[in-house]
């Protein structure tokens, strides 16, 4: 896997970062994307040399397309093609459906759906002249199962998976992988950083796994593409018993969320 070309985008902080350093560290040459250029600065400045050429800071807003479009033009002069995307930019918006707001609304989902459909289809001609081409999707696993207080955040997870199911047929001719990668809680600074941090009470970062275990499983995705990984056991589970039966799945819901949400009363 030495010498292979990815793109990851958020790789300014948390996930992203994390799968930064550990992908240079395993000797894949990293294009760093995310808006804040003096991190990306800093985490470039901190990576392992690379013997075919420098790692490449790219600054770029995902919610404009004709960045992502010069930023994907820039990474094809530098790299020529790309082995391994890894779609992780992602933004947070918690409020009750009665008290969403559309401007935040508006930007979850130009952020975690249609930048990530943007940026797949201008990494296209790039990953067919890739080895053993592979796309990663951050998804969540609130994409099989919404919660409470995320509606906007979790539809647009479930976009995501969507999208993976839909695109790993789409490409399977040019033989390019896609996975979907389902975090659950991770101990990153996203909760801080969503657009109304204020509105609920953050979850218990107590129960949440370190940001390097969730760039482990992408690692192990690139070496042996599957469909789709979601973290945490409980949250398989609950994904598929929402499927099953939604009634129980919403008990069993509440019951892990805590924070004083009830399940809905059955009728009739
Ligand atoms: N943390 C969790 O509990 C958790 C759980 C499940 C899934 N996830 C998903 O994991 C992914 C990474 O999140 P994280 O936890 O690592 O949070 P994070 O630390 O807030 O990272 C988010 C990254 O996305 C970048 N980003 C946001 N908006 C952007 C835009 N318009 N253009 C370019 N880059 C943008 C940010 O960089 P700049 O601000 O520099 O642009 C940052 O690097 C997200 O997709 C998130 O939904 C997180």
């Amino acid at each position: 896997m030495r010498g292979r070309r990815v793109l990851v985008t958020g790789a300014s902080s948390g996930i992203g970062e994390a799968v930064t350093r550990l992908l240079a560290a395993q000797g894949y040459r990293v294009a760093l994307l995310a808006r804040n250029r003096d991190r990306l600065d800093a985490v470039a400045a901190d990576l392992p040399p690379h013997p075919d050429g420098k790692h490449l800071v790219l600054p770029c807003d995902l919610t404009r397309p004709e960045e992502i479009e010069a930023a994907v033009e820039v990474l094809r002069g530098a790299f020529g093609g790309l082995d391994l995307l890894v779609n992780n930019a992602g933004i947070g918006y918690r409020a009750r459906v009665s008290e969403l707001d559309p401007e935040p609304l508006r930007r979850v989902f130009d952020t975690n759906v249609f930048a990530l459909l943007l940026t797949c289809k201008a990494c296209y001609p790039l990953l067919t002249r890739g080895e053993r081409p592979v796309v990663v999707n951050i998804s969540s696993v609130v994409g099989r199962r919404g919660i409470p207080g995320q509606a906007g955040y979790s539809a647009s997870k479930a976009a995501v998976c969507s999208i993976g199911e839909a695109l790993r047929v789409e490409w399977a001719e040019e033989d390019i992988a896609v996975s979907t990668l389902n975090p659950a809680l991770t101990a990153t600074g996203f909760f801080q950083n969503q657009l109304n941090p204020q509105e609920l009470p953050d979850p218990d970062l107590d129960e949440a796994s370190p940001a390097i275990d969730v760039a482990r499983e992408i690692l192990a995705l690139d070496r042996a593409p599957r469909p789709e990984v979601s973290l945490r056991w409980k949250w398989r589970a609950l994904g598929i018993l929402s499927i099953l039966s939604p009634r129980l799945a919403d008990l069993a819901l509440v019951k892990r969320l805590g924070g004083g949400w009830r399940a809905p009363r059955r009728r009739g």
